[in-house]
């Protein structure tokens, strides 16, 4: 649209709208000055509205482009790691090599939790949903850096990003050991990112335990494919909370429970559940036929997307990564992955999902390819919480650092009752 403006007219009254100008995707009309006209704009589900400006990350969704401060995601999955990609979202570049060395430094130097952390734990029954847990511990954080809540200071504000991006795969791992029963590990500074957490999910004190570099690559690829993706559902509830001035921890813990619903980061969860529940190819069509069917709720788990109505760009890299890992540990004719194979392939080309753009998104292989890790499928949206952390974090610092930035507080279109006089009980 070339236009900087557009007019509306309001009983005869012509209001101009500004047009804002992105560097890239659509222009945006601001409607701000329609309160002045008592008007507001109607948009359940944010289909057209754009709630902020961000210079983070940039998605195309009819083109398939994803865009971390304009590198191309599937550059980043195949040249960089999850923490170079962390420095990135967090400053807007990539570092130098001492940036790097320095970023890398702080978040190892972080990972542990404090001994309190711990006794959190015995409060949770051992078969409780680790995201229930993630919910409590990551909010509990705060409770733990009184020195450093301060959302106006830019130090506070690192450090806080720096120990969540820092303590997430610890505080995943303990989740898991959890679960178990089996004791908890302290985080090891002489591995990587990846190794390290795969190393705290997997070993056990009473034997060596060596991490295959084939799978925690892959385990460091899942991470950058979740890293970030503008403004979904859990980011912005992350921005939403951080607009009343909560403290950064309690604004992710606020992001992992929208993260959790199967609309959402639950998807791959319920992606591999519901290939399990399919059990057999031949059962394929009727299922596709339930997806199909308006009156049935149910449907085709990490299928479709709100933005993307091409191939979700991180898919493809993941379907890579799932053949990756299948062929390193053996899996590759496993019966759950032929399954997705031929549910993909039916559902591409049955017109009801071609032509709704209805394609396989990111959650449709992360679940396969974390089972084939060997991660049991109530820990998928935990791995998906602890990549998304520093997408959460960067949004919430791009949020508290602008000047003026106003608490988020959305109108609504009213169709209650109008005004009525109470009646006494004896008279209802
Ligand atoms: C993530 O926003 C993000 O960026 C999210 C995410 C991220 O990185 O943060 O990418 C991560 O959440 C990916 C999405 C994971 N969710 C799933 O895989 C759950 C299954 N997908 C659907 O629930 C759905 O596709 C959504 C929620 C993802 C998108 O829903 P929309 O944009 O509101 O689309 P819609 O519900 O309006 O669907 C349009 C049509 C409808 O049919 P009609 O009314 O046109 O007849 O497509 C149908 C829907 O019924 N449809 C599906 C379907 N998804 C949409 N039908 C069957 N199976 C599906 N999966």
């Amino acid at each position: 649209m070339s236009t900087n403006n557009v007019s509306i007219d309001i009983d005869g009254t012509s209001v101009d709208l500004p047009v804002r100008h992105p560097s890239l995707g659509q222009d945006t009309v601001d409607a701000a000055p329609l309160a002045k006209h008592a008007l507001f704009t109607f948009d359940p589900g944010f289909t057209a509205t754009a709630a902020c400006e961000s210079k983070i990350t940039f998605i195309d969704g009819d083109n398939g482009i994803l865009l971390h401060r304009g590198y191309p995601i599937e550059q980043l999955a195949a040249k960089s790691d999850y923490l170079e990609v962390c420095y990135l979202l967090l400053n807007g570049e990539l570092p130098t090599k001492s940036e790097r060395d320095a970023f890398v430094g702080s978040i190892t130097s972080h990972t542990m939790v404090h001994e309190q952390i711990r006794s959190f734990f015995n409060g949770f029954r051992r078969d409780a949903h680790p995201m229930a847990i993630m919910m409590g511990v990551v909010g509990a954080l705060s409770a733990f850096y009184h020195d450093s809540l301060n959302i106006n200071d830019p130090e506070d504000r690192r450090i806080s990003a720096h120990r969540l991006i820092a303590k997430m795969p610890t505080l995943a791992a303990m989740c898991y050991k959890y679960s178990l029963g089996q004791p908890m590990l302290y985080p090891r500074n002489d591995l990587s990112y990846a190794e390290d957490f795969l190393r705290m999910m997997f070993s056990v004190p009473s034997e060596d335990w060596q991490v295959n570099p084939v799978l925690a690559r892959a385990m460091d690829r899942i991470f950058i494919l979740h890293a970030d993706h503008e403004q979904n559902a859990s980011t912005s509830t992350v921005r939403l909370a951080g607009s009343t001035g909560a403290n950064p921890f309690a604004c992710i813990a606020a992001g992992i429970a929208a993260l959790w619903g199967p609309a959402h980061g639950g998807a791959n969860e319920a992606a591999l559940n519901m290939l399990y529940d399919i059990g057999d190819v031949s059962n394929v069509p009727k299922y596709i036929a339930k997806a199909k069917d308006k009156d049935d709720p149910f449907r085709l788990m990490g299928f479709g997307h709100r933005v993307y109505k091409n191939y979700d760009p991180r898919a493809k890299v993941m379907r890579d990564t799932c053949h990756e890992v299948l062929d390193t540990v053996g899996l590759r004719d496993s019966k759950v992955f032929k399954l997705a194979m031929e549910l993909e392939r039916i559902a591409l080309e049955d017109d009801y999902f071609v032509s709704r753009k209805l394609y396989p998104n990111v959650d449709f292989y992360s679940g396969i390819t974390l089972s084939a890790l060997g991660i049991p499928a109530n820990m998928f949206t935990v791995i998906f919480a602890l990549a998304r952390t520093v997408g959460w974090i960067s949004q919430w610092c791009e949020m508290v650092s602008e000047p003026g930035f106003k608490i988020g507080r959305p109108r609504q279109l009213y169709t209650g009752y109008t005004e009525r006089a109470y009646v006494p009980i004896d008279k209802r």
